[in-house]
């Protein structure tokens, strides 16, 4: 075992601070991971502020890492030392059940292990995630980065980058389609930027009419305010298709109002119960609303090999790990463009 530096919050009250945590030795199929980068996802406050009241303290957050690798195990034998390589929310799932085989290992009967407050199979305890200096992960969760992406704005798309790009994917956007992002968020800003090189009429809804020009910039195509009515009932019946990244319980009725016929609004934000939905809304028109959750690891691989064929990143803010506190302040109130991304040099020179 190695003792390592990472921040932790001990509490739902407190703020991160500096805490030691320990890795395992690596193991015939690990892979040990000199961390250089790691989004700050909003699921990383959720989890810090036990919202999704299953967090497990100390709490290392921290699931869309991109580092460095320091070594390997003697069964691995496709990454080698020296290369850069991604980890998102997932570190092991059991390989063998039916969601495992058809390669959703996020959808794991038994249980996948998650980046970070998972059960740990190894150490025992809960798992630590990338706010840390490195980490040992299954060679079978680890990502290739193309050579081509800039490694720090390519951090969030081992969380927010698979997350948008698997329901477009799964459910088949194409061009001509008239796709609706809400939130412009870490999520949204992939979003958008997926369904436009999808070559989707993108739309992006957002609460902030100060981030129209951002939304432009980004690939939409149109920018509708949702707090704005008379612009909703403008394109209501018009999407094929909303993705809705909104992280807290709210009213779904007004959009699913925007759907047309047939059409489908997929949740990825809100783990948590939502307003009471007038069936109306999705009888007349045979409406649906579904889930999604991240995407299995061969599907990464896959979005990351799109990102790297059509050149695709995020639009990120570069942070200390001491400013991490004052970042979740400002994800809180939806002020940040479009991700954080600690560079972790500035945890190892703490
Ligand atoms: N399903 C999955 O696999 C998965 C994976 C990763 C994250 N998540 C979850 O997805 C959610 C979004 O994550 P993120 O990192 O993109 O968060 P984020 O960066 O905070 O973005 C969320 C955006 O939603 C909008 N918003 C916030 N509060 C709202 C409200 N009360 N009503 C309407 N709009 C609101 C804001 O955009 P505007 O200012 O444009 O309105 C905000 O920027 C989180 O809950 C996260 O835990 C899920
Ligand atoms: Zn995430
Ligand atoms: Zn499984």
């Amino acid at each position: 075992m190695t003792a390592i530096k990472a921040y932790a919050a001990s509490s739902k009250e407190a703020d991160l601070k500096p805490f030691d945590i320990e890795r395992r030795d690596v193991q015939e199929n690990d892979v040990k991971i000199d961390i250089l980068y790691c989004g700050v996802c909003h699921s990383d406050l959720h989890q810090v502020r036990n919202d999704w009241k299953n967090s497990k303290y100390p709490v290392v957050p921290g699931h869309e890492i991109i580092g460095k690798v320091l070594e390997v195990g003697s069964s691995v034998s496709n990454f080698k030392e020296g290369d850069l390589v991604g980890v998102g929310c997932m570190v092991d799932s059991c390989k063998t059940c039916g969601s495992c085989q058809d390669d959703l290992e996020q959808f794991c009967e038994n249980g996948a292990t998650m980046t970070y407050n998972s059960n740990d199979k190894h150490m025992g305890g809960h798992t630590f995630g990338g706010y840390s200096e490195s980490i040992v992960v299954d060679k079978d969760f680890v990502l290739r980065i193309p050579k081509n992406l800039d490694l720090k704005a390519a951090a969030p798309l081992l969380c927010a980058g698979i997350t948008t790009y698997s329901p477009l994917a799964h459910w088949k956007i194409k061009k001509g389609d008239k796709v609706g992002v809400i939130g412009l968020g870490g999520l949204g800003h992939m979003g958008i930027k997926f369904a436009h090189a999808m070559g989707a009429h993108t739309v992006m809804i957002t609460t902030s009419p100060d981030k129209s020009e951002d939304a432009k910039k980004l690939g939409a195509d149109e920018v509708l305010i949702s707090k704005n009515e008379e612009d909703m009932k403008k394109h209501a019946g018009s999407f094929d298709f909303l993705l809705n990244t909104i992280p807290v319980g709210h009213d779904m009725n007004p959009y699913v109002n925007l759907l047309k016929r047939d059409a489908n609004m997929v949740i990825v934000g809100a783990v948590e119960p939502l307003d009471p939905l007038h069936g109306g809304g999705l009888i007349m028109g045979r409406k649906s609303i579904a889930g999604s959750l991240i995407g299995g690891i061969k599907e990464t691989q896959e979005m990351l090999d799109f990102c790297g064929e059509h050149n695709v990143v995020c639009d990120i803010e570069m942070i200390n790990i001491q400013d991490i506190n004052d970042a979740y302040d400002r994800l809180q109130k939806s002020d940040v463009k479009y991700r954080f991304v600690i560079d972790m040099k500035s945890l190892k020179d703490s």
